[in-house]
């Protein structure tokens, strides 16, 4: 049987965190993702959009869970290369001009090659002191790659539509149990989700860990995804608002770091994302409860998760989400606690091994006469 170790997942998250993957460009970690899984998987495949899922079979051959955690991160697309060999980038993703500022930044080229470049501005010794106070917009900004023609970026691969991301590596600060780094949303529910998968063991229902695409721009893997397999109950780990921090007062902090898991009640404004079904993330305090496993219970004011499309899947799917609180999320320098990643990929693999395939049918749909 599979053990979840701090240490196995450490060294997952940093392979996962330091790899280059914007919504649409995931390639490099879903080839991560399908070399972690296969060993695992009694069936696997990359659909169409790149989503990966792989298949656990169950022991009753009836009941199907579905796992998503998202391979996708923020990122930069390059839309326009000037004379002198500057670019200019659209987002992808919620980017926020705030953390743009003063970054480095690598290029994928088309083929594959990595360039490293700075966000550069106009520099603040010519700016006037009313525009010092101003975040400028991304439409003022670019990235600096050291070329001086738009030839010599194009001669080291660099064209229109080349993606870019923050570099970043992934390392602990004080503590020995954080860790710090770029695209741990979702690169840490991802982990989570390739760990837990690995060590469900006994499990009555088929469980499908599904690596998602494209959660950063709309939801689009996990909802084809969620078409493709009809899950009966559905998971989506992902990271939540962590605001515990100098200066929030505490009724604002959502969770805290280092605390467990976090179990969904709901998210987006208004309780506009998700509404977790009552029976699935009751089921997950109760196992967590009962595995002694800490965990937090979140009401989120805002942010989503894949959970909340394949809630709509067909004639609807009962699904929850198991969170791993992050401070600093869609920055450079988001922050995680080790143990929090372990105790949400410990409790995934808990409830998938453990409900059984009435159960999961039951909630699914209540048949009347
Ligand atoms: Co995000
Ligand atoms: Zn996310």
């Amino acid at each position: 049987m599979y053990e979840i170790t701090r240490d196995r997942a450490f060294q997952l998250l940093k392979k996962l965190s330091e790899a280059i993957g914007p919504s649409g460009f995931e390639d490099s970690i879903r080839e991560i993702v399908v070399d972690e899984l296969r060993p695992y998987a009694d069936s696997m495949w990359v659909d169409s959009l790149g989503n990966v899922i792989a298949v656990k079979k169950g022991s009753r051959g009836s009941g199907r869970l579905m796992l998503a955690g998202h391979m996708d991160e923020i990122g930069l697309i390059v839309s326009h290369i000037d004379q002198r060999g500057f670019l200019r980038f659209q987002p992808i993703g919620g980017v926020s001009e705030r953390v743009l500022l003063g970054q480095r930044v690598i290029i994928k080229t088309r083929e594959g090659r990595v360039v490293r470049g700075v966000i550069g501005s106009k520099p603040p010794h010519i700016m006037k002191p009313e525009e010092l106070k101003q975040v400028p917009e991304i439409k003022d900004m670019y990235i600096d790659v050291g070329t001086s023609s738009r030839e010599e970026v194009e001669k080291i691969g660099i064209s229109i539509g080349s993606i870019a991301v923050f570099e970043r590596d992934l390392s602990f600060i004080g503590s020995s149990d954080i860790v710090t780094g770029k695209a741990l949303d979702d690169r840490v529910g991802l982990a989570a989700t390739v760990e837990a998968f690995k060590a469900v063991d006994g499990n009555e229902v088929d469980v499908y860990a599904v690596a998602t695409v494209q959660e950063e721009v709309g939801l689009k893997g996990a909802r084809v995804a969620a078409y493709s397999i009809t899950p009966d109950v559905a998971l989506a780990l992902d990271v939540t608002i962590a605001s515990d921090v100098a200066g929030v007062p505490e009724q604002e902090w959502i969770t805290q770091l280092g605390r467990g898991p976090a179990i969904k009640v709901v998210d987006g404004r208004a309780a506009t994302g998700l509404i977790a079904h009552p029976t699935v993330r009751d089921k997950l305090v109760e196992i967590a409860r009962q595995y002694n496993i800490p965990h937090q219970v979140e009401v989120a004011p805002g942010g989503t998760t894949d959970a909340s499309i394949i809630a709509l899947n067909k004639e609807g799917v009962p699904a929850a989400t198991v969170s791993i609180p992050s401070r600093y999320i869609h920055s450079p320098v988001e922050i995680i606690h080790l143990s929090d990643l372990v105790n949400a990929a410990k409790l995934t693999a808990l409830f998938s091994s453990k409900i059984s395939s009435e159960w999961a049918l039951s909630i699914s749909k209540r048949v009347i006469k």
